[in-house]
């Protein structure tokens, strides 16, 4: 029985991270200055593109000229080196404008801003971030609070045999409408279900847990049956790092506007 223990490990984490939240709303203990911080200017472009919506960043050519130009010069000095200068990424790392997204955004969204948050929630606290440099025992559940998490469990060690994974493997090829032997697939019919809490019943995958769609042409880790053997068989922990201490935040939005906007073709 996996399910349970996955679903234990991630009821601590929500766990932990309520009590997080709790410790925060009672604690209080920020260094007193003496200095007082001046007004942010409102004609300021960076504190503009804060306030605006992605909406209204596009409908501002200044605005958008300078998300588009923050984006870029931070892309290239921070992102470029993983996710590729095209942003189409690489094996194990995601394409970020093909609108294939493993975290967040679901597509049913009623306005852009709500992407644009999933995307900045993801640059902020980035993805499976286990430094917790403030808070280190909330890194005992696998992940800081905040940071998106979620495992692709390695099935060898939960103990499922090479013939159960093969029939995965075949169920998956089959999902992605693949050429799959169907007898495996139907075999695979017993132990399907302990995949579907994270890639949902019909494969579609599920964004909270950065659970990929495994019925599309876009794959991750790759879709040949050697590359899916291994996925199912050793597990993934992909992982991107935070970004909130090391980019402001007009940089972090414009990277999530620009993010969108291109992956949009908007
Ligand atoms: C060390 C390599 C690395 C760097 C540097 C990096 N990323 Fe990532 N990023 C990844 C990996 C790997 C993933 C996929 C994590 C997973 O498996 O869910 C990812 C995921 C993402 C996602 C989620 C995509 C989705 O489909 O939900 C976004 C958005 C993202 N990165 C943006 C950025 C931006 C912007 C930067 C630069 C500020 C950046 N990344 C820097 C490796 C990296
Ligand atoms: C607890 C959540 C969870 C469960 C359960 C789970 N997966 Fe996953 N799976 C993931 C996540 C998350 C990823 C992406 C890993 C990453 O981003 O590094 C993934 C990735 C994959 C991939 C690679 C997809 C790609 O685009 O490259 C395959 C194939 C896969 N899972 C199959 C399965 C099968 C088959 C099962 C059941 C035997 C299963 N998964 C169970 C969360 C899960």
């Amino acid at each position: 029985m996996i399910q349970p223990a996955t679903i234990g490990r991630l009821a601590a984490f929500t766990i932990s991270m309520s009590l997080g939240l709790m410790a925060c709303t009672g604690g209080g203990e920020a260094p007193m200055t003496t200095a007082t911080p001046s007004a942010p200017d409102p004609n300021d472009a960076a504190v503009r593109v804060l306030n605006a919506s992605p909406y209204s960043i596009r409908a501002d050519a200044e605005l958008l000229d300078y998300v588009n130009s923050t984006a870029q010069a931070a892309y290239a000095a921070n992102c470029q080196g993983c996710h590729g200068a095209d942003m189409q990424g690489a094996p194990g790392i995601p394409n970020l404008v093909d609108y294939d997204w493993l975290w967040g955004v679901t597509g049913f969204e009623s306005n852009d801003a709500e992407p644009v948050m999933a995307i900045q929630q993801t640059l902020l606290y980035g993805v499976r971030n286990t430094e917790c440099p403030d808070i280190e025992d909330v890194s005992y559940y696998g992940g800081c609070a905040d940071t998106r998490y979620s495992e692709m469990p390695g099935y060898a060690t939960l103990g499922y045999s090479a013939e159960q994974i093969n029939d995965l493997v075949e169920k998956v090829i089959d999902l992605s409408g693949g050429d799959a032997d169907a007898e495996a697939v139907a075999r695979s019919a017993n132990d399907w279900p302990a995949c579907t809490e994270c890639h949902g019943e019909d494969g579609f995958g599920y964004k909270p847990y950065g659970g990929p769609d495994l019925t599309d042409n876009v794959s991750l880790y790759g879709g040949d049956r050697d590359t899916l053997t291994s996925v199912i068989t050793a597990g993934r922990l992909g992982q991107c790092p935070p970004w909130g201490k090391e980019l402001d935040a007009a940089t972090i939005k414009s990277l999530a506007v620009y993010i969108w906007n291109t992956a949009s073709g908007l």
